[in-house]
């Protein structure tokens, strides 16, 4: 249950004035509950109990550093897609031990950093991975653990951008495929099979596409514990969260309404008595369920516009800030920081990036806003940041975690100087030694000329 709400006219986060944090810090702002976060993470596991469940939050969601280590904490675990979130839950004090690493492209240097640190299993999504994490391991002198990821073919209610269980989809292995791959397992002699996984989708309301999905896929959990001693089986993230009524849904009593949703205890009643007879570690890669409903952009209105054909409340943060409804077309509810009374109106939330789709609210029933008001954009704990880039040369927003009456900066609102870091104008001003010609002679002669930088800066050979 988030933990967002009117105190008289002013939105409050937790004990905390979401006005005085837009004035201490500026806007566009970022706003996170941390009491929030840890609610959701312990209503989950407290469900999934029976299960002695692995939560492996979905870093993707949201990956501040502040968030990963509340998590690592709680004794989160950590679902990870990339060689740079691997370096996140290191500099967080996250555990790899405790952490899976999936995603369909792999590079064979993220493969090797995540053996040296002793990841807990990759997540492999083809045989050709398999052959690469092979080759790595056996160069390292390791066995690499892995689960597949099985494609059960489970559609799900929810927007096609974000559905991965089907068979036209990107993602894991066909249930055929992965018979076969049973059969050559014993020829990749530096892999263990550790488990099987499957994520369907995100934002999933119901609970019966996760039920469809493990029926299918748990004939082939028990071959992999029994042929190979498997010992977990991860049934991914996805949970959906409230968008449309999301202040609503911070009032326990909003929840006896939806009966149907798959919530945390819902969801475990209908999983356990399918899950518990495997005897095996059961995971969860939730993230838009912990952190999706624990965040809020803070905008203030630069202006509004009104045409006879539509009003329009032009605000501070835009799409390259939370692009969620531009590429998605997404709800999320608007509300002011403080309540004003007057006659409601209807307009279009936009941004002031050079774009159409910059828009956060189309044709919205809201209420009355003038120049230099405070909004809250709900639901944008997942999903969020993470996905903010600097389009328009628009220096990304802060972030600040509030706990209680208590709050800190978890991230500096960007520069232009951020802008611009790592560009360079002049030859060898970045890099001395990294210039080339057409004919492919280098520019300046040395060494340095076939170095590359992996993801955390350090220099190597390709
Ligand atoms: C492999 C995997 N696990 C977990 C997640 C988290 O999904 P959600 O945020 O919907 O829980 C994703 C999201 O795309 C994913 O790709």
């Amino acid at each position: 249950m988030h933990r967002f709400r009117y105190q008289g006219e002013a939105l409050f986060v937790e004990e905390t004035d979401a006005a005085g944090l837009a004035e201490r810090y500026g806007t566009p702002l970022y706003v996170y509950s941390a009491g929030t976060i840890v609610d959701h993470y312990e209503r989950l596991l407290s469900s999934l109990r029976a299960l002695n469940p692995l939560i492996c939050y979905a870093v993707k969601a949201n990956s501040n550093l502040a968030l990963l280590r509340l998590l690592a904490s709680r004794g989160s675990g950590f679902d990870l897609v990339s060689g740079g979130e691997l370096y996140r839950i290191l500099r967080a004090g996250g555990d790899p031990a405790r952490s899976t690493f999936a995603g369909v492209g792999k590079t064979a240097q993220e493969i090797k950093e995540a053996l040296e640190a002793g990841i807990y299993s990759f997540v492999v999504e083809s045989r050709e991975e398999l052959e690469v994490i092979d080759r790595v391991a056996a160069r390292l002198g390791k066995r690499a653990p892995v689960a597949l990821r099985v494609n059960p073919d489970v559609g799900a209610r929810t927007h096609a951008k974000v559905k991965t269980g089907v068979a036209e989809s990107k993602f894991g292995i066909s249930p055929e495929e992965i018979e076969g791959l049973y059969r050559q397992l014993p020829h990749f002699s530096h892999v263990s099979l550790r488990g099987i996984q499957f994520h369907i989708g995100s934002q999933i309301r119901d609970v019966e596409p996760f039920e469809e999905a493990v029926r299918r896929v748990i004939p082939l959990v028990e071959i992999a514990r029994d042929r190979f001693g498997a010992e977990f089986f991860d049934i991914g993230g996805g949970l959906g969260i409230a968008y449309e009524e999301a202040l609503q849904s911070g009032d326990p009593g909003w929840w006896e309404s939806k009966a149907q949703w798959a919530t945390p205890a819902h969801y475990a009643e209908r999983l356990l008595p399918l899950l518990g007879p495997l005897k095996l570690r059961i995971i969860v890669e939730p993230g838009r369920l912990l952190v999706g409903n624990a965040g809020i952009l803070l905008t203030r209105v630069l202006y509004r516009k009104n045409r006879p054909q539509k009003k329009f409340v032009i605000v501070d943060a835009g799409m390259n800030d939370l692009v969620r409804p531009a590429l998605y077309g997404s709800f999320h509810q608007i509300v002011p920081v403080a309540r004003r009374s007057g006659e409601w109106v209807e307009a279009d939330v936009v941004g002031p990036v050079c774009e159409s789709g910059d828009c956060f609210a189309a044709s919205r029933r809201m209420a009355p806003v003038e120049s230099g008001d405070l909004l809250a954009i709900f639901s944008t704990g997942a999903y969020g940041f993470s996905m903010a880039s600097q389009y328009n040369s628009r220096p990304r927003p802060a972030e600040v975690l509030v706990d209680g009456a208590n709050h800190r900066l978890i991230r500096l609102r960007e520069s232009y100087e951020d802008l611009v870091r790592g560009e360079g104008i002049d030859e060898g001003e970045i890099a001395p030694g990294l210039s080339g010609r057409a004919d492919g002679a280098s520019g300046q002669a040395g060494e340095n000329e076939s170095l590359t930088r992996d993801q955390a800066g350090r220099k190597e050979k390709p």
